[in-house]
């Protein structure tokens, strides 16, 4: 079985082939930074006009052999409506004119299996606690079997990597800055001061999380008057929101004590402390720690393409196969558009 998996729910437009056992015969990407550079953030309508020049010409790489492909996943929410159609009319096109059935896709879920490209079933040893950190996402999800997802904590207000980014933007690192900032705080090398910024959301006993009070204070704190480089300063900000997250996941680890596994995915699993933080953390719980390979955090084709055939390989013929978008969709709600109906 192959599967063509294509993204568009952001700033990305990806596209990828993957075989039976999820090896990935092919990926390519290609983000928009260019364009939006002027703006120093995503242009909805900007955006959607790059989905529209990339995404033919990516397809054209792969016409060859598209006729061969057993299914389409696309992403169909959530996300930025114009990208998201942008995309799904891409896959609905290809879809008629090959006769390839379509795997309409939630974004995040694709995100939690692009962990079974490298590391094949997670829900074979039990339940599993999911931490989402993305762009636009930051959510504690306790799923007990496949495709089942209960959300027990989530940020009330900007998203784990937003707080990277408008920090990183307010220090002129560029958008996006998270990966940026991330690399000059690992130049600090372990010098620099861990209680300068207050950890959010410490001292209620639920797992949500909150970052625009720590953005607030990240971009109004006058580090160079505490005498720290920009690395040091960076090092402090990826330390506290690190903290921030590991906390809260720790304490949905014993309040879940079923959990055999802790999937971290998302873009800012790319982050090399957060991955240590989370591991150091599972090595201490006994539980098995997983996230995707760094290529496969930030938003891709084949993290579309190996939800697609992880619900074919279990769901099989009984799977929902239309075209529809859900820009706003969360991961424990059917899809209001029901596409069996259609
Ligand atoms: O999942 P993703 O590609 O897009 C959304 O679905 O939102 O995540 C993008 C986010 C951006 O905020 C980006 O700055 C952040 O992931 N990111 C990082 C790192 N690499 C990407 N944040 C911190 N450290 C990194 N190494
Ligand atoms: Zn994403």
């Amino acid at each position: 079985m192959r599967v063509l998996g294509i993204e568009s729910s952001c700033d990305d437009s990806s596209i990828s082939l993957l075989k039976d056992n999820f090896c990935i015969e092919f990926m390519h990407s290609q983000a928009h930074i260019e364009c939006l550079a002027p703006y120093q953030g995503v242009m909805p309508e900007v955006v959607a006009r790059e989905h529209c020049r990339f995404l033919p010409e990516l397809i054209k790489t792969i016409s060859h052999t598209i006729e061969t492909v057993d299914a389409i996943a696309y992403t169909a929410g959530p996300g930025l409506a114009g990208s998201l159609l942008i995309g799904s009319h891409v896959a609905h096109t290809l879809s008629l004119y090959y006769d390839i059935p379509l795997i309409p896709i939630h974004h995040i879920e694709g995100h939690i299996l692009a962990t079974v490209i490298e590391h094949g079933d997670l829900w074979q040893h039990g339940p599993v606690l999911i931490l989402i950190v993305s762009g636009g996402h930051t959510q504690l999800v306790y799923s007990p079997e496949r495709f089942k997802y209960h959300i027990i904590g989530q940020t009330r207000d900007d998203a784990a990597g937003e707080a990277f980014d408008k920090i990183a933007k307010h220090l002129g690192l560029g958008y996006p800055g998270g990966a940026k900032l991330s690399h000059l705080a690992a130049q600090a090398q372990e010098r620099f001061p861990k209680n300068l910024l207050s950890i959010p959301m410490m001292k209620n006993h639920n797992l949500d999380f909150s970052f625009s009070g720590l953005k607030t204070q990240a971009t109004t704190t006058d580090y160079l008057s505490y005498g720290l480089s920009l690395e040091q300063y960076c090092a402090t900000v990826e330390y506290t929101i690190v903290e921030a997250l590991k906390v809260k996941t720790q304490r949905a680890l014993e309040q879940h004590p079923l959990c055999r596994s802790l999937i971290l995915c998302g873009g800012v699993a790319a982050n090399t402390s957060l991955r240590k933080a989370l591991a150091q953390l599972c090595v201490n719980k006994k539980i098995s720690f997983f996230h995707p390979h760094i290529s496969y955090c930030t938003d891709n084709g084949a993290m579309i393409a190996a939800a697609g055939l992880y619900h074919l390989q279990h769901q099989g013929p009984a799977l929902k196969r239309t075209m529809f978008i859900q820009p706003r969709w969360s991961l424990n709600e059917e899809p209001e558009q029901n596409p069996s109906a259609s």
